[in-house]
């Protein structure tokens, strides 16, 4: 099978391409990625080495249709995973969030229509539904999406869902939770606590911390998505969720016990505007295509701690970057002076 993955240099595509490079030896892989803030070429740095004949990274662009179709011509399936996805980031400034998630969704739709691609598997987010105060998000609910961030992927799953109604595009669609583990950058909740306790600074914990999500280990959802893509029903959307749901200040407490931090190292600071109370996502689906998680919350909690332990080398020039600084110092500013927009 020949696969075009987007936004494989990204946190979950990163995984997801080790997953199947490991999975499957018929699998090749071009990876289109354009190598934003949150890509990076060391995620993958070790699958070039083993894998280097069946990968191959396109820098370049989803919003760019020449690219798009150069790459698209000999795909078998599409995985699309490229997007702009920190809902922080999309309150202080949206339009990257469109451009990427919206126009780019447009244009590799148009590629793979007119390529004939065989399947096309569009990865989502459980943000899409909104906040959900009982009970969990079943896939035909409505969208109601809080942050510009989830509007946009609102946007391209209702896009895609188009392509499958008027023109018979094969497409599935994925809608995640939380996803957590090696290689995500250090500016969602989890990888910023660590890293942040690894070197005795805070954690900024929004609100009350009273907000519940659940917890994805993202070596499960590369496994879900390699089963939706082989066996999911064209025109259907999956959810795949975790195997932990808990509060930030329950997390906080968790990943404080299996650091053995003993400080605080918890600063309350004013609320995300618009922040989601609790995500919750029903799975019956995804158990019906024969989907089972392989890993229980806290050893993948233990082994993505282990792991940021072990790779300092990875996270902190992130962190030092002039683009992390730039970014939490606007981030900062405008959260504590009550500004939503910088
Ligand atoms: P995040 O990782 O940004 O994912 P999402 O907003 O997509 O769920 O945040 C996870 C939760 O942690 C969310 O409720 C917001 C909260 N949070 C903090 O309390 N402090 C932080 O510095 C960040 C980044 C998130």
């Amino acid at each position: 099978m020949r696969l075009l993955v987007t936004g494989g240099l990204g946190f979950i595509g990163s995984n997801f391409i080790r997953h199947m490079l490991a999975a499957d030896r018929k699998v090749s892989i071009v990876n289109l990625d354009l190598l934003t803030y949150a890509g990076n070429p060391a995620n993958l740095s070790d699958v070039v080495g083993d894998y280097g004949g069946r990968y191959r990274w396109v820098k370049g662009d989803i919003a760019d249709p020449r690219v798009v179709r150069r790459c698209m011509a000999g795909a078998d399936a599409v995985v699309h995973f490229a997007a702009e996805t920190h809902v922080d980031r999309s309150i202080l400034d949206a339009s990257a969030f469109i451009r990427s998630n919206v126009v780019g969704t447009q244009i590799l739709l148009d590629a793979a229509l007119r390529h004939k691609v065989g399947r096309f598997v569009h990865v989502s987010t459980d943000e899409v539904y909104g906040s959900v105060a009982s009970g969990w998000s079943r896939e035909d609910d409505r969208l109601e999406p809080n942050s510009p961030y989830a509007a946009s992927k609102a946007a391209s799953d209702l896009l895609v869902r188009s392509y499958v109604v008027t023109h018979g595009l094969p497409v599935v669609i994925t809608r995640a939770s939380n996803n957590f583990g090696p290689y995500q950058y250090p500016e969602k909740a989890l990888p910023l606590m660590i890293t942040n306790w690894l070197d005795g600074k805070d954690f900024p914990l929004y609100g009350n911390g009273g907000n519940v999500r659940d917890w994805l280990f993202v070596v499960d959802h590369a496994r879900a998505l390699e089963l939706v893509l082989r066996r999911g029903q064209i025109g259907e959307i999956y959810n795949i969720g975790g195997t932990h749901s808990c509060t930030n200040r329950e997390l906080v407490e968790q990943v404080r016990a299996l650091m053995g931090i003993n400080a605080r190292l918890v600063r309350r600071v004013p609320d995300r505007p618009g922040h989601d109370r609790r995500y919750a996502l029903d799975c019956f689906k995804l158990k019906k295509l024969g989907f089972k998680h392989a890993y229980g919350f806290v050893e993948a909690l233990q082994s993505t701690v282990g792991w940021y332990r072990g790779h300092e080398a990875w996270w902190r020039p992130l962190k030092k970057g002039g683009g992390y600084q730039k970014y939490y110092s606007r981030q900062y500013a405008a959260r504590l002076q009550g500004r939503t927009a910088g």
